[in-house]
């Protein structure tokens, strides 16, 4: 199964579907990396405020796949914003993954009243140049930290990775990152841990699904998919690991786009970006 690849602004690319790996301990995550690895995924998701760089790691060990065929990207938090504290932030997140390079390292949330991601963004750019983050981005940014950081600082993040799914669609956001040349990824792409069972149950996509002889899983990951984004999904279940990934054989058409469109909440749903979450 070939999964497109994603051009990013550093000239590398990123998997368009990837395994995200929250709320797992690192037990969990071990054997969910492996086994998305075995399924096919070449591009997997952590963060330091996960708790489970180590099993993400171990779980790549495991896969006996190269460390090159892999796109694994991390989060620092809140702990390591400031004027260089990222970078024993990163050591140490790529010491508990056994690597000694992150494909993706993204500020996990702009903290606007910590006022520090700008220095923050410095440092990361900092460990761009010496190779450990072969790409920055952000998470949970707003047009206006972006354009902050677009006035204060020299590279334009690669990547903001934000909440969307078809009930949070944030079209003025992903607007802004696309004439930005930033992707926008999506996380908690099928509704997330508290709210995957109501989306996947909506008759929209049920209907849509059984038309498709596909799961409602497959028609949002898919939904991701054709808008463009790149999209984590998570799944301790290894048959729905790879049923998530299984979406490049069919097509949604216009019609069942606009049906989708229904389900969104608005354009000020989602997460409020002033404040940490997972
Ligand atoms: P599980 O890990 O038991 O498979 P998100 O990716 O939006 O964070 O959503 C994750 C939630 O969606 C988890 O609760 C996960 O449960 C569930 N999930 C993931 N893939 C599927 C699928 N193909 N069908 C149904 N539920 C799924």
């Amino acid at each position: 199964m070939s999964i497109p690849a994603i051009p990013l602004n550093t000239g590398a690319s990123i998997p368009q579907v990837g395994a995200g790996t929250w709320p797992l301990d690192d037990a969990e995550a071990a054997d969910v990396v492996a086994a998305a690895i075995e399924v096919g995924y070449r591009h997997l998701d952590t963060a330091t405020r996960y708790g489970n760089e180590t099993g993400v790691g171990e779980g790549i060990r495991r896969s006996g796949i190269a460390r090159e065929e892999l796109f694994v990207t991390t989060k620092l938090d809140g702990e390591f914003q400031g004027s260089d504290r990222a970078i024993a932030g990163l050591h140490a997140a790529l010491e508990r993954l056994g690597t000694d390079y992150v494909d993706l390292l993204l500020i996990h949330w702009p903290l606007p009243q910590r006022d520090e991601y700008v220095s923050t963004w410095r440092t990361f750019e900092k460990l761009h140049a010496d190779g450990l983050a072969r790409a920055i981005g952000v998470s949970n940014f707003t047009p206006a930290h972006l354009d902050r950081l677009a006035a204060e600082t020299s590279i334009v993040p690669a990547v903001n990775q934000i909440q969307i799914s078809p009930a949070i669609v944030r079209l003025e956001q992903r607007a802004y990152d696309v004439a930005h040349g930033i992707v926008t990824q999506s996380w908690s792409p099928l509704g997330g841990r508290k709210g995957a069972g109501s989306l996947l149950a909506e008759p929209v996509l049920v209907d849509i699904a059984s038309r498709l002889d596909r799961t409602p899983a497959q028609v949002v990951v898919r939904w991701h998919v054709q808008q463009g984004l790149v999209v984590i999904p998570k799944s301790s279940d290894r048959a729905r690991l790879a049923q998530n990934l299984d979406v490049f054989s069919f097509e949604l058409s216009d019609d069942d786009l606009a049906s989708i469109a229904t389900l969104s909440q608005g354009p000020d749903a989602g997460v409020d970006s002033d404040r940490e979450g997972h």
